[in-house]
């Protein structure tokens, strides 16, 4: 049983789907021991995540694992229709669909809770907080959930401080295998490329001015600059703020960067760091988007409140006409710019966050009964085994310690 836009997309997904896998080779790895062990035999695994060809490569691992994958997308603008449509076909509960409502999109976290989930993966922490707030008879049987972004562990961190959280959280978000690659490399990447989709500019030359300087930030800054833009930073931390000034970027205010850039790109998990005060600062011609989990760093609200019209210049991309003629242009409705407007993140990178998501699934059902209700770090095996098969599957060889450099590294003498 799903519920998607259009089954008969389903050979176009599956094309994307096959496009991924061949980039995924660790996660293939995972699979064919998968396949023989069937660590989820008998549970039902509940996703949340955006639904594109990646997202699809992990669903249909831990269905060859021997689960049963119910799955909804976890951004309105992020599920590909054609590939939610193939992933059903393949045997996956699927309900999500490009352009859901908000109300559309938590009927759809219900009906994926309605399959009993006793695993949960989240992208945002959005289906435990209906869990813990709204289907709370599948605490009892539920074994645990993994978290695959910073705005999620957050959310799931405040669970616990409340003494809410009801079962065990793995933060997969908070592994080397995925903030340094996945949040620096992917994202760095695909939110240039989300950019460049829907606007067709030169970024070499503008300023691109990049809202928080964490994993998500640094990788956009760094792509950013390797194109060719004079980048600036905007921060709250001080040491972050002054990483960005020694890697080059130069560092102010939002107040002072509104009146000189050419492209904002928000990463901060925060809410309002692009307000109306930035708005009536900026040039004309100005490009908005966003890169954080949810659409609150740009205030959209207060953009529409300003504009005397507004009106689609191209594919996601709105423009907005200031009373005194100057046109800002905000892309993919202030959503996830790399989603919305690109494919999201390369495959090969997924294939670490995805490994590193099925092997702490398996560990949680392994682990089951043993953990306490509260937000583990990944387990130091898991992001290792991850790496090591990710260099073993591109053929590049590392060194290893003899004994006796063992020795001395361990010695105080
Ligand atoms: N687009 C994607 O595909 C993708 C991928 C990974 C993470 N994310 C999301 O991106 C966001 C950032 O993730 P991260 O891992 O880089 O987090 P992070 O915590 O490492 O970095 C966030 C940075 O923003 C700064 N910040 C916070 N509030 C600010 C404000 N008001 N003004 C300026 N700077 C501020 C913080 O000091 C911090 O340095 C989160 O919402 C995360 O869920 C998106």
């Amino acid at each position: 049983m799903s519920k998607v836009k259009d089954p008969s997309l389903a050979p176009q997904g599956e094309l994307k789907i096959e496009w991924a896998r061949a980039h995924m080779p660790v996660l293939r790895k995972i699979q064919a021991r998968f396949e023989k062990e069937l660590p989820f035999r008998g549970i039902t695994i509940g996703m949340c995540m955006h639904l594109e060809m990646k997202t699809a490569v992990l669903g249909q691992s831990l269905m060859v694992g021997g689960a049963t994958v119910t799955i909804t997308g976890s951004n309105p603008l992020s599920t590909q229709d054609d590939v939610a449509a193939a992933l059903a076909a393949s045997g996956a509960h699927v309900y999500a669909w490009r352009g859901v409502t908000p109300q559309e999109h938590h009927e759809n976290l219900l009906r994926v809770l309605g399959h009993n989930p006793r695993v949960v993966i989240d992208d945002g922490g959005e289906l435990s907080v209906a869990v813990h707030t709204e289907r709370q008879q599948l605490i009892p049987e539920m074994i645990g959930a993994c978290e695959e972004t910073t705005t999620g562990v957050h959310r799931y961190r405040a669970l616990e401080k409340d003494g809410l959280l009801k079962y065990p959280v793995i933060a997969v978000n908070d592994t080397y295998t995925k903030f340094l690659f996945d949040s620096q490399h992917g994202t760095g990447q695909s939110a240039l490329e989300g950019v460049m989709r829907a606007t067709n500019m030169l970024i070499a030359g503008k300023t691109v001015v990049v809202g928080g300087f964490g994993w998500v930030g640094r990788g956009i800054a760094l792509r950013a600059k390797g194109l060719g833009a004079k980048t600036v930073v905007t921060e709250v931390d001080p040491v972050r703020a002054l990483e960005a000034v020694m890697e080059g970027h130069r560092v102010m205010s939002m107040k002072d960067a509104a009146k000189i850039g050419d492209i904002f790109i928000t990463a901060t998990g925060c809410k309002q760091i692009i307000t109306s005060e930035h708005f009536a600062e900026m040039k004309d011609g100005a490009v908005l988007a966003n890169s954080g989990h949810f659409d609150v760093e740009v205030d959209v609200r207060a953009l529409r409140q300003l504009a005397v019209s507004t009106r689609t210049a191209r594919q996601n991309v709105e423009e907005f006409k200031m009373r005194d003629g100057r046109r800002l242009y905000l892309l993919a409705e202030g959503r996830l710019v790399n989603l919305a407007a690109a494919d999201g993140h390369p495959a090969e990178v997924m294939d670490m966050t995805f490994a590193d998501q099925a092997l702490c699934a398996e560990y949680l059902v392994k682990n089951k009964g043993k953990l306490t209700p509260k937000v583990y770090g990944v387990p130091p095996d898991i992001d290792k085994t991850t790496a090591r098969l990710w260099l073993e599957t591109h053929n590049l060889s590392i060194d290893s310690l003899s004994p006796e450099q063992s020795r001395y590294l361990n010695s105080w003498e």
